[in-house]
């Protein structure tokens, strides 16, 4: 498990980028952490590494976006579901069992379906009243 500080949302899509130029097709890594600690961030930084240019927003409503990159990246928010069954988790398995890289907003809301080699990473505001220090975690 390693651990980051990071000051800004630049530093955190920094971040995003080196993860990411770790990792390649068929990974799945889940986000967790609460509302504005940066997982939207780290997904743009994320993408950009492998060349997509597409525009990155949460998509809470919509429950994926899939953009157009080098390999193809799947965003998801799960932040309206809360422990649905495998049975209705049915559809996400081409996805997560796919050759592209699945990045999972809210994850904590499915943990029970994600893959065992899951990557986890935490995001945590410091200090919790709202400055811009986020400790991120990669497990
Ligand atoms: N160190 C930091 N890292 C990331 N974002 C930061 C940081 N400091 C301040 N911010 C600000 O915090 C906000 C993070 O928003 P972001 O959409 O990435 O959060 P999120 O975790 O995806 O939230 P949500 O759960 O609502 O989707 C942005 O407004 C960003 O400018
Ligand atoms: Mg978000």
């Amino acid at each position: 498990m390693k651990k980051y500080i990071t000051h800004s949302e630049d530093e955190t899509r920094r971040l995003g980028e080196e993860t990411a130029a770790r990792l390649s097709g068929g990974a799945v890594v889940a986000l967790s952490g609460d509302l504005g600690c940066g997982k939207t961030a780290f997904v743009k930084g994320f993408a950009e590494y492998f060349g997509c240019d597409d525009e990155v927003s949460s998509p809470t409503y919509t429950l994926v976006n899939e953009y157009d990159a080098e390999i193809p990246i799947y965003h998801f928010d799960v932040y309206r579901l809360n422990h649905p069954s495998v049975d209705e988790c049915d559809w996400l398995d081409e996805y997560l069992f796919g050759d592209g890289i699945c990045l999972i907003e809210w994850a904590d809301n499915i943990s029970e379906v994600l893959p065992g080699d899951t990557v986890w990473i935490r995001f945590k505001k410091l200090p919790e009243d709202g400055g811009n220090d986020r400790e991120i975690t990669v497990e």
